[in-house]
């Protein structure tokens, strides 16, 4: 049973979040290429190369789309803008790209849905990322630049702004995993990445300041308990690596309490020179923190170079594309942030979600829902300020490298018609935020 309503604090908020590569269709309203476009060009990169050329063709559906938002009983809905859409070159703004999400952003608050605006998930100009990305500096101040056009445009109507989502995967996944775009394994542009990458956020959020923003900038970091797979004390140290660069990198910058030693040890001879410096910009305060939460993974020790370990399967019950389920790492993330990291600052649960294969009827995908949502009340019960839950996703839509095969969504797509059908969670959930 999903917890109703009445059994959060008042105010707290319920809301489903999307991303615009994976939903809108990169093919209309002018967006220039992405590099993501160029990655799932690439043989071997996303499933059967899927890419987000059509995605939901929320593009030319969002207004339905919001309807549904409206009609489940949310507060609020997070999405993010397009960078390519909005600067198709790098540089120069698309006026139909801002004209779109100055609709999308009005559309919302005529349906009484508070607006959370990431501003950057994950798809990146072409023209950038020929210029190396992440890897290079000059990607800090084209990113603030992007920043501003959108904020200028829709920041008085959006309740919330986050510069990034999910640094981790901007970095780490896509520059020595290879798993996403720009597809590098490789050490140097993974360290030059995790700190251009919380430079970039930094000095967005100076920018932003400067031209006058609300108190309502944030971060948007996701969170993975790093269990040892075994009792060595080898996969115990392997674990403890992970951590730090998952779980500690990323928020210890943002908070100002620098880069993690056991990170550190590997990347350091990677990183820019004279990263020492820009610590504080990448510490400028910000207002909140948005925490997205799915998994846990398990590591090994790994006779390889550093950082020494091997993701292995774990135990626990597994979801569509073998995540396994463990809605208490919720409640103890909340809690280790509060404690370790980030005091008072308020924190919103960003993302959960689940994906199964079920298309209309999902009793896991609510009992998902509900575990997480106890898991986020027993936090909130033990001290943490915690405002939001939103739902990942509110459709099913383009999941990355693993294409169309993995459904998260709430409402069921049919990507051959682009028929929206609400699934058997949607109406748990509208019922439950109705009492
Ligand atoms: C995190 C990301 O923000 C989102 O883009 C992705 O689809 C979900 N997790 C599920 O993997």
């Amino acid at each position: 049973m999903i917890p109703k309503r009445s059994s959060f604090p008042p105010g707290f908020i319920f809301g489903a979040a999307t991303s615009a590569y994976q939903i809108e269709g990169a093919r209309f309203g002018g967006a220039g290429t992405s590099h993501w476009d160029s990655f799932a060009a690439t043989p071997g990169n996303t499933h059967l190369a899927q890419d987000g050329a059509r995605a939901c063709e929320h593009y030319l559906h969002w207004e339905s789309d919001l309807d549904l938002m409206q009609q489940a009983g949310f507060d609020a809905y997070r999405f993010s803008t397009s960078w390519a859409r909005v600067m198709p070159d790098g540089k120069t703004v698309n006026a139909e790209g801002l004209d779109f999400y100055d609709r999308l952003v009005d559309g919302m608050v005529a349906r009484g849905l508070k607006p959370f605006l990431t501003f950057h998930h994950w798809d990146m100009p072409s023209a950038l990322a020929t210029r190396g990305g992440w890897q290079n500096r000059e990607i800090v101040d084209r990113f603030a630049e992007f920043c501003r056009s959108v904020y200028a445009r829709v920041g008085d109507r959006v309740e919330t702004a986050a510069t990034l989502n999910e640094p981790w995967c901007i970095s780490w996944l896509s520059h020595f995993m290879g798993a996403h775009a720009p597809g590098l394994r490789d050490i140097r542009a993974t360290g030059h990445a995790m700190h251009h990458v919380m430079l970039a956020h930094g000095t967005a959020i100076q920018a932003l300041r400067a031209d006058g923003a609300r108190d309502h900038l944030g971060l948007v970091l996701n969170f993975e308990t790093a269990h040892p797979a075994d009792d060595s004390p080898e996969a115990t140290a392997a674990a403890v690596r992970q951590d730090a660069i998952y779980n500690r990198w990323f928020v210890q910058a943002a908070m100002g309490q620098g880069y993690p030693a056991e990170a550190l040890e590997g990347l350091e001879p990677h990183l820019p020179k004279g990263w020492q410096d820009d610590l504080a910009t990448i510490a400028t305060p910000m207002d909140w923190l948005g925490v997205n939460h799915y998994t846990r993974k398990n590591y090994a020790h790994d006779d390889g170079p550093w950082p020494h370990s091997a993701e292995v399967a774990g135990p626990l019950p597994k979801t569509q594309i073998d995540w396994e389920i463990r809605p208490e790492g919720l409640t103890e993330f909340l809690l280790r942030l509060k404690r370790d990291h980030t005091g008072d600052l308020p924190l919103y649960v960003t993302e959960s979600g689940v994906a199964f294969a079920d298309e209309f009827d999902d009793p896991k995908r609510i009992d998902y829902i509900a575990a997480h949502l106890r898991a986020a009340q027993a936090a909130i019960e033990q001290g943490v300020d915690l405002r939001s839950f939103f739902y990942w996703s509110l459709l099913d839509n383009y999941e990355w490298s693993l294409g169309y095969v993995p459904r998260f969504g709430l409402i069921h797509v049919d990507y051959d018609t682009m028929q929206r059908t609400p699934k058997a969670s949607y109406h748990a959930l509208r019922e439950a935020l109705s009492g």
